[in-house]
């Protein structure tokens, strides 16, 4: 039968006074004081250890929110045969039982689940709670609605049949289990990284970032209540190379869903290939890496459009997107207008805990983040190539806050603007208008990501000549818009280079890496 037609769910406004800000307002006093204490789920069983790590918000350093079981090991080798026990009876379940889980939890995640998915993430991962809303509720429910369309499409993809004989294709899951490791900075890609091998018939085991822990109880919390049965997805809180040892060297390891740093990526891929001889099939790798997203104006545009688009692109989450505009390039003639233009925006940006609903700039997520972004900061204020021409207050006295900062780099080579900081720091390097085509060159020679990029311009032959001469330097590119916020069915999202092997989030592309095809041909 056919899937119901999904539609992008509808962000919610939050106005003073609204239901959805009393209700996620309320949550947010409940988790605040809940002192939650999250157990790993093996095997559809609720699993509790002696280790017991402290959660507390990156903007409020001394607040306990409660603790997670970290487990070792020996809990990775129980999430393996949990898994590989379950495999059997929900790769044989039709499909449409696995899409009515899948659909229930974005259902529940919308509904009744909604503020406290919210405030989950409002407080592990300190977002406000326009950056909660479009990811954590609205983005995972639309990537379990996509995601059951493109499973009912590729179900629907068969060969021809000729008189006296069947051809089809049959869409076996991989052969074994399919590990997702996630990230902290979407709670959708932390909730969907799981969910579409598990659509596809997949049994999984999950590690989300140990920042994220929990956004991710919740999501663990919404898929049981939708139903699905134990065993398909295991939840476990380890640590990365504990978790990475034990499932890349077993025999039954069928794939990774991955989203995170490039390093590791490519740590996890070395792995793979030295313990190649070992797996059944070799493994499907599929991975959203690293960037280094770009802006490049010429001087046409509409500078108050790009000062949002800088400001937007660069700071929304503190930067803290693969997705955030990290580097800028300016013709000179706009520049005195452009950088009044954001240093007048830039003003009015307040920041502090999520928890007031007034602050745009929250904190980023962890010291180590912290450090990194002050030590960049630090160096372009005495650099003689940059320098620091708003922001760059860093204070991690209550909570990890960075300023949204801009460095003005003298070459277009400074090292903010080559390497990924992740976190609320853009780069502006200001070109002579006349050497456009130069910049390009040298925009597209130093994107070693690409993922994604924008373009700035009035003037449609230059559109036109950008958009070709910058064709692999990004995977999601926009024209006249931020580079940010990508949504499910709209801009399938994902880029190659050092971004990843760019199989687009929640799409057809994604889905279809998660089968193995068995072409059947009878003769009748
Ligand atoms: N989808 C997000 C964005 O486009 C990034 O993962 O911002």
């Amino acid at each position: 039968f056919n899937v119901p037609v999904p539609k992008n769910e509808p962000v919610l406004s939050y106005a003073p006074g609204s239901k959805e800000r009393e209700e996620v307002k309320k949550m947010l006093e409940t988790l605040r004081s809940a002192e939650v204490e999250l157990p790993m789920v093996i095997g559809g069983k609720d699993v509790f250890t002696d280790r017991k790590v402290r959660m507390f918000p990156p903007h409020e350093l001394n607040h306990t929110l409660g603790y997670y079981n970290q487990g070792d090991s020996s809990h990775v080798e129980m999430a393996i045969d949990a898994a590989l026990e379950a495999r059997e009876k929900w790769m044989n379940l039709s499909w449409q039982h696995r899409a009515s889980v899948f659909l229930k939890a974005a259902d529940l995640l919308v509904g009744p689940y909604r503020a406290k998915i919210n405030a989950a993430s409002m407080l592990g991962q300190s977002k406000n709670i326009y950056q909660a809303e479009i990811d954590a509720a609205c983005e995972l429910a639309d990537f379990y609605r996509f995601g059951v369309k493109a499973m009912s499409d590729i179900y629907k993809m068969q060969p021809a049949s000729t008189p006296g004989i069947w051809n089809y294709n049959e869409f076996r899951p991989l052969e074994g289990f399919v590990f997702a490791l996630t990230p902290f900075n979407f709670t959708s890609i932390a909730g969907n990284l799981p969910a579409a091998p598990a659509l596809m018939g997949n049994v999984v085991v999950w590690k989300p970032s140990k920042t994220a822990v929990y956004s991710a109880g919740v999501i663990m919390e919404v898929l049981r209540e939708a139903g699905l049965p134990d065993g398909v997805i295991n939840l476990i809180y380890a640590p990365g190379p504990t978790v990475a040892d034990v499932v890349l060297t077993h025999p039954d390891f069928a794939g990774i869903h991955f989203t995170g740093s490039t390093s590791v990526f490519q740590g996890i891929w070395k792995t793979i290939g030295n313990n190649i001889e070992k797996y059944k099939s070799y493994p499907r790798i599929v991975g959203e890496t690293g960037g280094k997203d770009f802006i490049f104006a010429d001087n046409t545009v509409k500078i108050p459009e790009l000062t949002t688009a800088i400001v937007r692109g660069a700071f929304e989450y503190q930067g803290q997107k693969c997705s955030a505009a990290s580097r800028v390039y300016v013709p000179k003639s706009i520049w005195p207008k452009l950088k009044q233009q954001l240093g007048e925006m830039l003003s009015t940006v307040k920041m502090g805990p999520p928890e007031d609903f007034t602050n745009f700039i929250n904190a980023v997520i962890d010291e180590a983040s912290f450090n990194k972004l002050k030590g960049y900061i630090d160096r372009a204020r005495e650099d003689k190539d940059a320098g620091v021409i708003f922001g760059g207050k860093c204070d991690k006295s209550a909570g990890y806050f960075i300023e949204p900062t801009v460095i003005l780099a003298k070459k277009p080579n400074y090292v903010t603007m080559e390497e990924e900081l992740f976190g609320p720091v853009v780069t502006i390097y200001v070109y002579a208008d006349e050497k456009l085509d130069e910049t390009l060159n040298i925009l597209d020679t130093t994107s070693v990501y690409g993922l994604t990029g924008a373009v700035f311009s009035q003037d449609r032959y230059n559109i036109e000549k950008i958009t070709k001469r910058l064709t692999h330097a990004a995977g999601n590119f926009y024209i006249n818009d931020k580079p940010t916020g990508a949504v499910v069915n709209q801009q399938p999202f994902g880029g190659a280079r050092g971004s990843g092997t760019n199989d687009k989030a929640g799409t057809l592309f994604n889905f279809l890496r998660w089968v193995s095809i068995r072409s059947v041909k009878e003769n009748f």
